[in-house]
C-alpha cells in the first residue's frame, strides 16, 4: 500500500459503507451486492471495511475475500479520476499496444496498474475488450479510443491534464 493510500485510509469515514451492509442484511447474495454498492459509493472497496462487513452480514471474512479475488470488477485501492485502459490482447498487441502502454507509463510516470499521486490517472493494461477490429484500442473511463497510436494517447492525456488544471470559468 502506498503512503498516499494509507493517508486516505486514515481519513476515510466508513459510516455509509456500514449502513449499506446493514441495508443488505437478509437480501439475496448480500456479499456481492454490498461490494458493488460500496464500490459505487467510494470508488473502491476500503480494506478496513471488510471485517466490519463480515460482522454485519454474519459471513466468514474468507468468503468476502473469495468474492473480491474472484470478481475482477472490484478494486481494493483508490483509483484515479480517469482510468486509462490499454488493451494488450493479441490483436492490439500485434498492432503496437505495448508501445502505447510504454509511452503512457513515461508520460504519467507510473507503472502499469498504478495511479498518479494526484489521483488523476490510473493506468491499466487489460485483456481483449472484444472490439479487435478497432485495434489498437484504449479506453479512458468509458470513452473508446480506437486505432490509437502512442502520440494519440499522449495527446488525449495531455488534453485532460490541461482541462483539469485550467481555472474554472466564472459564470456571469
Ligand atoms: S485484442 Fe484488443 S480489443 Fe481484442
Amino acid at each position: 500500500m502506498t503512503a498516499n493510500t494509507q493517508e486516505q485510509e486514515q481519513e476515510l469515514d466508513l459510516t455509509r459503507a456500514c449502513e449499506i451492509a446493514e441495508e443488505e442484511v437478509g437480501s439475496q447474495g448480500p456479499v456481492i451486492r454490498v461490494l458493488q454498492r460500496v464500490q459505487a459509493e467510494y470508488g473502491y472497496i476500503p480494506p478496513d471495511f471488510l471485517p466490519e462487513m463480515a460482522e454485519i452480514l454474519e459471513v466468514p471474512l474468507a468468503r468476502i475475500f473469495g468474492a473480491l479475488t474472484f470478481y475482477s470488477q472490484f478494486y481494493t485501492e483508490p483509483r484515479g479520476k480517469y482510468v486509462v485502459k490499454v488493451c494488450v490482447g493479441t490483436a492490439c498487441h500485434v498492432q503496437g499496444s505495448k508501445n502505447i502502454l510504454d509511452r503512457l507509463k513515461e508520460t504519467l510516470e507510473v507503472d502499469a496498474g498504478e495511479t498518479t499521486p494526484d489521483m488523476m490517472f490510473t493506468l491499466e493494461p487489460v485483456a481483449c475488450i472484444g472490439s479487435c477490429g478497432l485495434a489498437p484500442l484504449c479506453l479512458i473511463n468509458t470513452e473508446t479510443a480506437a486505432h490509437m497510436t502512442p502520440a494519440g494517447m499522449v495527446e488525449k492525456v495531455n488534453a485532460i491534464q490541461e482541462r483539469e488544471s485550467a481555472p474554472v470559468a466564472e459564470e456571469s
